[in-house]
């Protein structure tokens, strides 16, 4: 569709504003990841769907094919630098130009932390952080090279204010803050946009785990009694906010960390 568009009209715009290159989407098997894989599948772009689980990568694709959308799915562990490098070249050879990378996989954990072992740190530090620093070191030579590239990290509310319990999730995540703005300054003359969400509870499966204990409903009332809009966000409600960071509307756009949070905090 998107390539379609861009012939009729001659420009390098595909629909949407988005230009015909590839959109790269790690822990798209799920919640965020999946819901922004199909929006951007929506939109016209071809997708890879890289997911640690290779049943809700392929469940995500099979979806986005039979909406009439490209796609193809890439089991990978984030974590691993050498997968990430082969996928990568594997992506561009069978979708072509990696334009747009937005890196979501990740996982939640609750501990003191005095409890927290060496092992939990790392793992969490290993995926959100240096999953997200692989994926973009193995994204950014072809953007640079063609002076164009738009890249989606994925934060969250808890680096912002903090949150007991979650010491090395929220550090993890504040850590993506730093990787962002760094690398937006240091991208930005190349063509290079790069940008963070980072949003308030949305209602995913790894939301849900993270709570209840037998009173999920209980945890959810609690929760949003200190959010203005008075509810949980949606998955479709973030992969709106990506999309229009990752296209050309906010083209102008770079180095921000933008919170989406029905109004929780107003930083
Ligand atoms: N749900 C929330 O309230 C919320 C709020 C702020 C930030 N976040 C962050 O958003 C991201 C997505 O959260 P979600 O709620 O959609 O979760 P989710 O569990 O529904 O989806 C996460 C996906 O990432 C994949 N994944 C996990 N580790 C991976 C790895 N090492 N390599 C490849 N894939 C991996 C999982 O298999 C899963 O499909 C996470 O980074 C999370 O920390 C979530």
């Amino acid at each position: 569709m998107a390539a379609k568009t861009k012939a009729m009209s001659g420009v390098a715009l595909a629909v949407e504003g988005f230009r015909d290159e590839v959109a790269v989407v790690t822990g798209a098997g799920s919640g965020m990841g999946r819901a922004t894989a199909l929006l951007l599948a929506s939109r016209g772009l071809a997708v890879a769907v890289l997911d640690r689980s290779d049943e809700s990568a392929k469940s995500t694709v099979d979806e986005i094919v039979a909406g009439g959308g490209r796609a193809r799915a890439w089991r990978v562990d984030v974590s691993k630098s050498k997968d990430i490098d082969r996928v990568f070249e594997r992506i561009a050879s069978k979708l072509g130009p990696i334009g747009y990378l937005v890196n979501i996989a990740g996982h939640d954990a609750v501990s003191p932390l005095e409890n927290i072992t060496d092992e939990d740190w790392s793992r969490m530090f290993a995926v959100a952080v240096n999953g997200c620093f692989y994926c973009c070191r193995a994204a950014l030579p072809g953007m640079m090279a063609r002076g164009f590239g738009a890249i989606v990290n994925m934060s969250s509310l808890h680096a912002i204010r903090g949150q007991a319990g979650r010491t090395h999730y929220a550090a993890s995540k504040a850590a993506i803050m730093g990787l962002t703005k760094s690398l937006a300054r240091e991208k930005a003359p190349l063509g290079v946009r790069v940008n963070a969400v980072a949003p308030g509870p949305i209602d995913t499966p790894l939301w849900r785990s993270g709570r209840g204990g037998g009173a999920l409903e209980k945890d959810i009332v609690e929760r949003v009694k200190v959010i203005p809009m008075g509810r949980l966000g949606e998955a479709r409600e973030i992969a709106e906010l990506i999309a229009f960071l990752l296209s050309d509307r906010a083209s102008y756009v770079t180095g921000q960390v933008v919170t989406a949070d029905g109004g929780e905090i107003m930083p």
